[in-house]
Formats: structure tokens, C-alpha cells, sequence
């Protein structure tokens, strides 16, 4: 058998009168991978994530699963399973029925039907359930009916848009947890939308990274993280964000509040960004004289705000302990932690 879901996106663009929702995205999906659609509020995800399903059309480009052109068939001829962050359970439906629902709809055969309903539910550990209405479940147990909805389809590719959304902190790790060990499992391609960037690292095997209707960075989530393209990225990527300075280039050499950093960049002069994590900063005895404003107790590690003659920054620190408000310390970095952007451009400078 040849692998299925292989989703291929080439320039598609969506206009909403005037409003253009997708400026003209290309991406590419490998069958079994999970891929994240990433970005703030606005981006151009669910509208993206609406033209693979069908339930919208492009206004140019192409969408094709498995080789095939599939960009003019609707919702219903498009072989895949979606779980929206609303779940859409039918209230009047039990779980059994609701789980039925895309069988009935193909009009299955009753036997292979309810083999099927009972398979999906276990899969998802609500087979005890079957005959309640969703009212009478908790949040979590409706996202798990509307997993097995998708499941029960049999489809190579899952579409999900921001599932986890409606689920409490604690719940939300767990059942993400469970997402990507049931994907797996399952062999299925994954297309998963969402604004929480902790949840695109954690569960993406590549992400695209989107702003203002377009893809601006595609990548593993280790590929991003240690290589952001612009300083948007930089800022949008890692928590807490990427403390971002203002310097300037000095023969090549970046300058930051009056020092120059050790590495060396092609373009010889010109106003830059230098980013250091804040996992990446030590607060210590040597480097630049700062002084510490704020500690943050995290409990098994903590955040520093500091202040320095080139700004403020954000320190992670292992002992929460060991520096107090108001403390003179120094603050230093290694240069394999900077990263350097053009100030105007915003685009990432790479050292020579
Ligand atoms: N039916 C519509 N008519 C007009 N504008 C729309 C329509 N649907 C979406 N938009 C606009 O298109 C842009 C992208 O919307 P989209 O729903 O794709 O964002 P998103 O990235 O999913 O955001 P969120 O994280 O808030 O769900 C937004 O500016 C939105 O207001
Ligand atoms: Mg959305």
C-alpha cells in the first residue's frame, strides 16, 4: 500500500471581500507527519486548516492530497477527519450515535458500524460511555468523543484546530500527551492548529510559523527555536521570549552598550537587534554590570528581570534563591547564544 496523507499546499491565497486571510502559503506535509499550523490570533491558521478540509475554497492556488487535485471537491469527497475546538457534538445524540455519525452518513453496514464505534472508543478510553449524551460529560470526555468521531472515519489525515483549547491547564497536558501517542499509533498525518507555541514544540514533528496571512518560517521545532529567520519569530518563539537589544555594527563586529560581542558578521555597519534566551543569560560575578529588579519564584527555577546600561533583560536561573531584588551582579553570555538581526529588515544576520 502507498502511504497516504500527503498533503501538498501550493500558493493558495483567500480573500474574504477585502480582507486577504492568506496572502499566498506553500507548504509541504509527509505522510504520518504532524505538522503544526503556528501563530498569533488572526494569522491565517483556521483558514488555512478550513481550506483542507473543503469547507471553504481557495481564491488561487492548488491543494493536493496524495498527488491528486483536490482543491475544487467539497467537505464530504475529501477523505479526512476533523475535531474543532468547539468539538461539535450532536447534544441530542448519545456518544455512540455521535461516534457514528460520518458511518451513517457513508451508510455503513450496521455490524461494521458498531464494530467500528466500539474500536474508536476504546482507542480513546471512553467505551464506557457510549450511551450517555454529551451533556452529561465532562470536558475532557467530550473532546476524547470527538477524537473518536475523526477516528472512526478510518481517514490518513487529521485535521485539528486548537482541541486542547477548552481543556483545564492540567488536563490539556495530559490529553496532549495522549494526542501525539494515538497519532502515532493511529499512522495518520496530523495537521494541528494553534496560537500556544509550547504546544506546536512539544507535539510537531515541523511547524509553519504563520504572521499576517503568511508562512513566515517552516521548520522542526528545534530548527525554529535555535534558528528563528526574523525577529518576529525570535520574539513570538520560546517562553519567556528572547530578550531582543538594540546595537549597532562596528567593521562587522556587533556593539552592544559601548561592547563589542565576541563573532563578527558579514555586513560591515548598521543598526541590528542582538537576541540572547533568557536560559542563555548567566547572572554572576563577570560580564556586564546589571542589577537584578524583579525575581520571579518559579519554583524549581526562577526569572530575573534585569536592568543594564543597553535595556532590560530576562534571565532564567536554575535557584530562585540565589539572587534578590536589588541586587549588582554581572550578566554574561557565550557567543553561540547570539543571534543577530537586522534592524530594519528585521531578517536574521548570519555570523561569518
Ligand atoms: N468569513 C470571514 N469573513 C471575513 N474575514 C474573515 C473570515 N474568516 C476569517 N477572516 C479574517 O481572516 C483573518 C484570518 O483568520 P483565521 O480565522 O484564519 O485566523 P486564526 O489564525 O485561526 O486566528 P485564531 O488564533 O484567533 O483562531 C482574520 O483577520 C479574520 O478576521
Ligand atoms: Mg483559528
Amino acid at each position: 500500500m502507498t502511504a497516504r496523507g500527503h498533503v501538498k499546499v501550493e500558493k493558495v491565497a483567500k480573500l474574504h471581500g477585502q480582507v486577504a486571510a492568506l496572502k499566498g502559503v506553500d507548504f509541504d506535509i509527509r505522510p504520518g507527519e504532524f505538522f503544526a499550523l503556528l501563530g498569533p490570533s488572526g494569522s491565517g491558521k483556521s483558514t488555512t486548516l478550513r481550506l483542507l478540509a473543503g469547507l471553504d475554497k481557495p481564491t488561487r492556488g492548488r491543494i493536493l492530497f496524495d498527488g491528486k487535485d483536490v482543491t475544487a471537491l467539497d467537505a464530504q469527497h475529501r477523505d479526512v477527519a476533523m475535531v474543532f475546538q468547539s468539538y461539535a457534538l450532536y447534544p441530542h445524540m448519545t456518544v455512540r450515535q455521535n461516534i457514528a455519525f460520518p458511518l451513517e452518513m457513508a451508510k455503513t453496514p450496521k455490524t461494521e458500524m458498531a464494530e467500528r464505534v466500539e474500536d474508536a472508543a476504546r482507542k480513546v478510553s471512553i467505551q464506557h460511555l457510549l450511551d450517555r449524551r454529551p451533556g452529561q460529560l465532562s470536558g475532557g470526555q467530550q473532546q476524547r468523543c470527538a477524537l473518536a468521531r475523526a477516528i472512526v472515519r478510518r481517514s490518513g489525515l487529521f485535521l485539528l484546530d486548537e482541541p486542547l483549547s477548552n481543556l483545564d491547564a492540567k488536563l490539556r497536558l495530559e490529553t496532549r500527551a495522549e494526542l501525539k501517542k494515538l497519532q502515532r499509533s493511529l499512522g495518520v498525518t496530523a495537521v494541528y492548529v494553534t496560537h500556544d507555541q509550547e504546544e506546536a514544540l512539544t507535539l510537531a514533528d515541523r511547524m509553519a510559523v504563520f504572521m499576517e496571512g503568511e508562512i513566515r518560517q517552516i521548520g522542526s521545532p528545534a530548527e525554529v527555536f535555535a534558528r528563528p529567520n526574523s525577529i518576529d519569530i525570535a520574539g513570538f518563539i520560546g517562553s519567556p521570549p528572547m530578550n531582543l537589544m538594540k546595537a549597532r555594527l562596528d567593521n562587522g563586529t556587533p556593539v552592544l552598550a559601548g561592547r563589542p560581542l565576541p563573532l563578527r558578521v558579514k555586513q560591515q555597519a548598521g543598526e541590528i537587534v542582538v537576541g540572547v534566551r533568557p536560559s542563555a543569560i548567566t547572572i554572576g560575578e563577570e560580564g556586564m554590570p546589571a542589577r537584578v529588579d524583579l525575581v520571579e519564584n518559579l519554583g524549581d527555577n526562577a526569572i530575573f528581570d534585569l536592568s543594564f546600561d543597553g535595556g532590560l533583560v530576562r534571565a532564567r536561573g536554575p535557584d530562585p534563591l540565589a539572587f534578590a531584588e536589588g541586587q549588582q551582579v554581572a550578566i554574561s553570555f557565550d557567543a553561540k547564544d547570539i543571534h543577530l538581526f537586522d534592524a530594519a529588515s528585521g531578517h536574521r544576520l548570519e555570523a561569518a
